[in-house]
Order: C-alpha cells, then structure tokens, then sequence
C-alpha cells in the first residue's frame, strides 16, 4: 500500500481487507553519552515512524553494532533503555541481530499494525488544511553544542526530554480527531518533511517561521553556529526548492533545516479539526505542541517559509 515513490515514514502491506502491517527500520550511532538514555531515544525514534502512519507497534528486532571492549558493560545499559520504551509503546523485542563495529551503532526494526482503511499517509494534504508541529525544534544542534562541551542544563533536559517522549500519544490523538496526513520530522529537518509531504500531497505548504516552536536555548547556540554537518546537507538538498522569505532570522532559518533525532509529528488536518486536535494533544500533556502553517493550492513553490 506504500513504498518508495512518496518517501513515506514506514512500508505498509494489505494482508487482508481488515490487517494491514507497517514495517520500518531506523538506527544511529549515540547522540548522548549516557546509554540506557541512548537505547530509550533509539528506540522512541524507530517507533515513531509505525505513529507517523497511525498504527500500533507490535514486535520489535534489535539491531547493534558493538565495539568489543563495549559489549560487556555498556550495551547492556543499550538495550535495557531501548526495551523499556518498546515495552512503554505496548510492544514488545523478540531478539535481533549484532555484529562488531570500530563504533556503536543501535536501532530497531519495528513491525506495526493497522486497518487498512486508516492508514496515514505523507500524502494527503489539503488546500486549506492547517499544519500542527507536535514537538520544538533543535536536537541535532543539541547534540552538536553537548559534544563541543557547550550545553547549559536547561537546554539539555528539554532537548533529552524531547527525544525520549514517545509519539504515541501524539499519533493517537491525530487518528482520533480524523486527519489528512502525518509525517515524523527526523533526519531532514522540519523543512526536508515538510517538503516531503507537499510534493507527496501535491500541494504548496506555507510555514510561519515564528510559529515553530524551539528548545529553549537552542536559537542561541545556532547563532553561536553549533550546527550539525546534516543541517548543511538537509540545506542544500532543498535549494531552490524552498522559498525563504528574507524577514526570518538567521539562526532561525538554520534550526527549521536542523535533523531531528525522535522530533514530532507534523500534522496537517483540516482547519475545523486544528482547535479540537490542538486541546486533545494539551490534555495529552504534549507540551510544545503548535499550529506552525497550512497548506494551500499547489504554486510554484511547494514549499514557503515566511
Ligand atoms: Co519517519
Ligand atoms: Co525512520
Ligand atoms: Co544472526
């Protein structure tokens, strides 16, 4: 039901007019020191995609890369964290596969559930939809100021907050208020989804720069240039795709690039469902949830930041 041509978040395949599964893969090398935090956000993050399509996960398959001196002590500490957050979303690891690596390397591969009449796709935006970003902005220049050494304490429970808060509730809301489509910001950016799904929808999403919710702190340590070498590439996939108007600071413009690690959901529903959606993810307690743009006819560019 989908595959490559959309650059969706997950595979799903109909295996009956009732079933249909959601399958994806995501993992990484740490963006924290701390282990057990680094197994629970790999694991958020590889969830999040089976959320972005609406679905439930079912059965998740550990994949490690281990240095040897490492594999005794702190993949141990690994795992624990990535089983606590695949037990938290309900379900559950039934083995995987390690190899040795100069470098740890940690992920899942998560197998979702889901009707498939409901399915979410990146695809179905609609002229006049309102688009609703479910988490602030700015974990990749988190990671990047953290490893220069540079973070103040407050940025950094935010930042780590952030990336190990599962989309769960986030997803079930979007499916219960009845939406146009979902996408999960991670690697390329807020803007790299968000172009994503205005060329999958066939529409023009228009983005109010001062809109997105942010890390505290987060804008100052981009205008110190803590950016990461993926904001530089999430930068110039999207040149001359992407129309920055001249009126959205500096910093700003390079946190809207920023990849995400285990970032939100980007929600775009339409307008008579945003105040509804938007009370549900408050009594949900998604804190930083936001109303960041909407979506419109398909012009020139399909992507709009203003
Ligand atoms: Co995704
Ligand atoms: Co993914
Ligand atoms: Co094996």
């Amino acid at each position: 039901m989908v595959g490559l041509d959309t650059s969706d978040d997950a595979a799903v395949y109909k295996l009956s007019p009732e079933l249909a599964i959601i399958h994806t893969v995501d993992f990484f090398t740490p963006v924290v020191d701390d282990p057990y935090l680094f197994g629970q956000i790999a694991a958020c993050n590889a969830l999040s995609d089976i959320y972005a399509m609406g679905g439930k996960p079912l059965l998740a398959l550990n994949i490690v890369g281990f240095p040897e001196d490492l594999v005794e002590n702190v993949l141990p500490l690994v795992l624990k964290g990535g089983a606590d957050k695949v037990i938290e979303a309900g379900a559950i690891i039934a083995g995987g596969h390690s190899i040795k690596t100069p470098e740890p390397v940690y992920g899942l591969s998560v197998l979702g559930a889901i009707h498939p009449d409901r399915v979410i796709t990146n695809a179905g935006a609609k002229p006049g939809d309102v688009l609703i970003l479910t988490k602030p902005l700015g974990t990749g220049v988190f990671t990047t100021a953290a490893k220069a050494g540079l973070i103040d304490s407050t940025t950094e429970k935010e930042a780590i907050e952030v990336m190990k808060t599962l989309n769960r509730e986030a997803s079930e809301a979007a499916v219960n208020a009845g939406v146009s489509a979902v996408t999960d910001i991670t690697g390329f950016g807020l803007l790299g989804h968000a172009y994503e799904m205005a060329s999958a929808s066939e529409v023009t999403v228009k983005i109010k720069a001062e809109k997105v919710p942010v890390i505290s702190g987060i804008l100052e340590y981009a205008a110190m240039g803590l950016l990461p070498a993926g904001l530089y590439a999430n930068r110039k996939y999207l040149e001359g795709k992407v129309e920055l108007s001249k009126n959205v600071k500096e910093e700003l413009v390079d946190v809207l690039f920023d990849p995400q690690t285990s970032g939100g959901l980007l929600i775009s529903c339409p307008e008579q469902t945003a105040a509804s959606l938007m009370k549900e993810l408050e009594n949900r307690e998604i804190k930083g949830a936001a109303i960041i743009g909407r979506v419109e006819k398909k012009s020139a560019s399909a992507l709009v930041v203003e």
